[in-house]
């Protein structure tokens, strides 16, 4: 059976071969693993690990999609590309809220998760070469989230970490950046993308609209594709400073695209919901790959998915989801910070990046590893988010603020101080 597998694990590519299963569900195997013992000493597994909110979709939702069931025709194929009324939904959602003007027809394209369009770019982007130096160069976040490097891994590419880090107020010089590529001995024509993830994922941190604007020149100029990843647009805690899109910068439309997703603001994790917006050509180059490769999101849900996006009731929900992650994080903030722990509040997403105790010199598996062994906690290493992210964690708050209150009494009862 053994040499049954080696052979047949040899058929795959090269870069399927070095390929890890994600992170998250690394982690949840071992919580898994781990649960009967924990739970046997008080110390059942809360996760603060996958980004995912665990409150109930909004019921709008949940009403619209029963109601559309009945219809007959709602069963059968879609089109790749979204029905009418998704894209047109889209289009009035991103006037509404980023104030952006978009043709349904040409600039938007549904998303089964925008997991899958942002990965699915890349392998269009990417030209599978061997030779190190040859190859295509795709620029990302670092720290950033996590799938980014294993989509341009898998697709033969080179992932180059943009550092973002406190002292470039996580806002880094792009064109120094261009510079460190060429002195290394890559070729400029071979970088093919800049992929921005603002709010971020891990760091919780947003940016300037002045550093979005640069972004859109540094592209504009160089002739690269600005890739926006905005999943975490929705979620914010200060009405007046709500996260902007990549296409209200002069020029965006040019050269970038933005992917947003249903999973984040409305809870719809496993509806499997996005969809990607902006430049004209690259929304079709995407959609014709995935024209051959899939075939659209269930009508039912696009449907459910156009209502909700139109609806008070949507809105209300953000707000209302909001209005609890705030309450939540502050409260797990302060709680850590009596510790000993100096966090900040985010401004957007439901992400803490937490620098871990001295005496673990700077190894956050080690301290990810004690949490979840000794005291069921269960966070992310930061090397999960690259290389940068050594020394800390991310955690997510989106467990109940019961489970919340929970991590910090374990934490102070188990001597998790800083
Ligand atoms: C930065 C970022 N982009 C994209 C995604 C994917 O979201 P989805 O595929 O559910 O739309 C995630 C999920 O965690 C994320 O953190």
């Amino acid at each position: 059976m053994a040499g049954n597998e080696q052979i047949l694990k040899a058929k795959f590519n090269d870069y399927v071969q070095s390929l890890e299963t994600y992170i998250m569900f690394q982690i949840k195997a071992k919580q898994l693993a781990l649960t009967e013992e924990l739970t046997k000493k008080n110390r059942k597994p809360i996760a603060l690990s996958m980004g995912a909110p665990v409150d109930m979709v909004p019921m709008f939702a949940v009403d619209t999609l029963k109601n559309v069931l009945d219809d007959p025709s709602i069963h059968t194929y879609s089109t790749p590309k979204g029905e009418t009324y998704f894209l047109e939904a889209v289009a009035r959602r991103m006037k509404k809220r980023f104030g952006v003007e978009l043709d349904p027809k040409k600039e938007v394209y549904s998303l089964i998760g925008s997991k899958e369009g942002i990965a699915n770019l890349i392998r269009e982007l990417i030209n599978p070469v061997v030779d190190e130096k040859e190859r295509d160069i795709i620029m990302c976040p670092n720290p950033g989230y996590a799938s980014y490097k294993e989509m341009v891994k898998v697709s033969g590419g080179l992932f180059w970490g943009v550092p973002l880090l406190e002292e470039n107020n996580y806002q880094p010089d792009l064109e120094a950046e261009l510079t460190k590529i060429l002195n290394a001995g890559y070729k400029k024509e071979k970088i093919k993308a800049l992929i921005i993830n603002y709010p971020n994922n891990p760091l919780g941190v947003t940016c300037d609209f002045d550093y979005m604007q640069k972004c859109v020149d540094f592209c504009l100029k160089n002739n690269i594709i600005l890739i926006s990843d905005n999943a975490y647009a929705e979620i914010y805690f200060d009405e007046n400073d709500k996260p902007r899109s990549i296409l209200e910068c002069k020029g965006a439309k040019d050269i970038a695209v933005e992917f947003h997703s249903f999973s984040k603001p409305y809870a719809m994790t496993g509806w499997r919901m996005g969809f990607v917006c902006g430049n004209e050509t690259i929304v079709s180059m995407l959609g014709k790959l995935k024209s051959t490769i899939d075939t659209g999101i269930f009508k039912a849900l696009q449907l459910t998915g156009a209502k909700l996006l139109d609806s008070k009731e949507g809105d209300e929900y953000i707000n209302e989801a909001n209005k609890k992650f705030k309450h939540k994080i502050q409260k797990f903030v302060d709680g850590l910070n009596s510790l000993g722990y100096s966090v900040k509040m985010p401004k957007a997403s439901f992400y803490l990046w937490v620098k871990i105790p001295p005496r673990y010199n700077g190894d956050s598996k080690k301290f990810a590893d004690d949490l979840l062994e000794k005291s069921g906690i269960v966070i992310v290493p930061g090397e999960a988010f690259g290389d940068l992210g050594k020394g800390y964690v991310r955690m997510s708050i989106t467990a109940s603020e019961s489970s919340l209150d929970e991590v910090i009494e374990r934490m102070k009862a188990d001597g998790h101080n800083f």
